[in-house]
């Protein structure tokens, strides 16, 4: 079988113009700017007006991806989209996706692994692009976490914030496109991050409210620890894989958790901050759709050329991680 390069032909990113700044946060909740600057780098993050649901944004970044990748909805053979935060259970935000944008040809499904979502989705795509059995897939992570965020605990809702990014992914010229993918889970780490109730496990009921059970629950620390260790770890992990050292690494693009997080990456691989692109100060975390954001603002703003290498790392909720190598 040929060996098919598998790339990005197109992407676009969406946010909605509300604006949470920490100002407004500390008229909610016992918080201060500075603690939220000093401990996270976030200084404000957008949030979905009511009339938007999840489908909503991935629309926006969808069509925009589309439009520079030059197709049209008709020309699309798969659609994904990774969110922790679906319009509903189902149908799946992708068929909602996949009727909007016209893509009568196309399969679609959602893909759950939360921050991590996005990495995974690229991951899927590009087997099915190699396998032969579609040739363009649209891949999009978008969140509107401000739905599923208590905003009477500080713990969590200086963190998080909406919007989508999106790709298309197909085939590019030999010795371009994605080199390889480390991914991970470890289960045992469910309750570290979670959103309880709503599922078989807990449904809906005035208990369920009650307990706030339909809110992400964090703990913070743990989450922290494991975050420095597998960002660094997936990242050796798919640059070993790519056959590529720290050294060779043009743009690193990770998740948009904490810029101390981020920082103790940048350590690990030897980088400088300016091969490292940082918008949770404007954003916070959004979940699956942190990392194509970043990608697409990388691109609009001339960050990234042809031959560069970059490399994706993020992790998330499961908890999941991964690291993918992409040579633009
Ligand atoms: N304002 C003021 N004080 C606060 C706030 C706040 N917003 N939040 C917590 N504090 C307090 C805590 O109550 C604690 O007080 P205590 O010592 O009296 O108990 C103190 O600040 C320090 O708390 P820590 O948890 O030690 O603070 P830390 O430096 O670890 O920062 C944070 C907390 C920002 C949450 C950090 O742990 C973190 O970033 N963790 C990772 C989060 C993350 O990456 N999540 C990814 C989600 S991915 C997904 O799949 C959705």
């Amino acid at each position: 079988m040929r060996d098919i390069a598998v790339g990005v032909l197109g992407v676009g990113k969406y946010v909605p113009d509300r604006v949470l700044t920490n100002q407004d946060l500390e008229r909610m909740v016992d918080t201060s700017d500075e603690w939220i600057v000093t401990r996270t780098g976030i200084r404000e993050r957008r949030i979905a007006d009511p009339s938007q649901a999840t489908s909503d944004l991935a629309y926006e970044a969808a069509v925009q991806a589309l439009k520079t990748a030059g197709l049209t909805g008709e020309q699309i053979d798969l659609i994904l989209v990774a969110t922790v935060t679906p319009d509903t259970f189902f149908p799946s935000t992708a068929c909602l996706l996949q009727d909007r944008l016209g893509a009568r040809k196309a399969a679609a499904f959602d893909l759950s692994a939360a921050c991590t979502g996005f990495i995974y989705g690229l991951s899927v795509a590009t087997g099915f692009i190699k396998t032969g059995m579609y040739e363009r897939v649209l891949v999009v992570g978008a969140e509107c976490v401000s739905r599923i965020t208590d905003y009477t605990d500080r713990n969590t809702c200086v963190l998080f914030g909406d919007g989508a990014g999106a790709v298309v992914l197909g085939e590019v010229p030999e010795g371009r496109g994605f080199r390889s993918f480390e991914l991970g889970a470890d289960g045992s780490g469910a309750n570290l991050l979670q959103l309880r109730g709503g599922g078989s496990r807990l449904p809906p009921s005035e208990r369920s409210v009650a307990e706030r059970a339909h809110y992400l629950e964090m703990n913070g620390r743990e989450v922290f620890k494991f975050a420095v260790r597998v960002m660094g770890a997936a990242s050796e992990e798919a640059l070993a894989k790519a056959g590529l050292g720290k050294e060779d690494i043009d743009l690193l693009i990770p998740h948009q958790a904490n810029i101390r997080i981020i920082q103790s990456a940048l350590e690990r691989l030897n980088l400088p901050e300016d091969k490292c692109v940082v918008n949770l100060d404007r954003y916070g975390n959004v979940s699956s759709a942190s990392i194509p954001i970043a990608l697409a603002e990388a691109v609009e703003e001339g960050r990234v050329h042809e031959g560069d290498r970059l490399l994706l790392v993020g992790f998330g909720g499961g908890l999941t991680w991964g690291a993918s190598v992409l040579i633009w």
